[in-house]
């Protein structure tokens, strides 16, 4: 399709999802949060009693997800889940579907239909190999462990939830180890993406990197 894509992909807590939101809302451009729908397929399946280990039934759960975005608002089945979708349970929930190519696979439409014109930045783990390999730009996002347990432990505190910080650094790696050693669409940084290493930057710093090499981009 001929519609502009920014692809931003990267390990968790890099703060994609910030950046990505931010730099769509400043290109006016459409915003695609992948991990929310591995999140949501993850929590779907809870819900209905499938186990994370069955493929085929969590497949069949991604692929009939009655799911709406509103701004900082996530819909499952007309009930808002914002806050469950994002607790480290449902993180390791979603890391570990996302590991099965039928759940990939039973996604996949779902994020091409976010790019409408005149154009959507999206992030996740396969933005710029596997969804859209036509991005215009492609971003490989991270920062030293340290930071990113560091400010996802810092989102969970502002939430009011508990955390532990060497929880959360454990999780993060685990989580980290197992979607880089997957089969199916693997989290790495492809020769094609450019890399922004963030643990020294604010996130206006980073955002302005974005937007400068999507303004000069080739
Ligand atoms: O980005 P986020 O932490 O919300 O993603 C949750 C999990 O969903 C990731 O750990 C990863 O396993 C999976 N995911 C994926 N591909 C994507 C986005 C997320 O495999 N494009």
């Amino acid at each position: 399709s001929g519609i502009a894509v920014l692809a931003i992909d990267g390990p968790s807590a890099s703060g994609k999802g910030s950046v990505a939101q931010r730099v769509a809302d400043a290109l006016g451009f459409a915003y695609l949060d992948s991990g929310a729908l591995y999140r949501l397929s993850a929590l779907a399946a809870k819900q209905a009693g499938v186990v994370w280990s069955d493929e085929l039934g969590v497949a069949c759960i991604a692929a009939a997800l009655d799911v709406r975005f509103e701004v900082g608002l996530t819909l499952l089945n007309g009930r808002d889940v914002s806050a469950q979708i994002r607790s480290e349970e449902i993180g390791v929930g979603a890391s570990q579907i996302a590991a099965f190519a039928v759940v990939r696979q039973a996604l996949l439409a779902r994020q091409r239909d976010f790019a409408l014109a005149p154009g959507l930045v999206a992030d996740g783990r396969d933005m710029g190999s596997v969804v859209f390999p036509q991005a215009e730009l492609k971003i490989y996002l991270t920062a030293s462990a340290k930071v990113r347990a560091e400010r996802r432990y810092a989102q969970l505190i502002g939430r009011g939830d508990a955390a532990d910080l060497a929880a959360i650094t454990h999780d993060l790696q685990e989580r980290d180890a197992r979607d880089a050693a997957r089969a199916e669409a693997p989290l790495r940084q492809w020769p094609d993406a450019l890399l922004l290493e963030t643990s020294d930057l604010s996130l206006d710093q980073v955002v302005e990197q974005v937007i400068s090499w999507w303004k000069t981009r080739s």
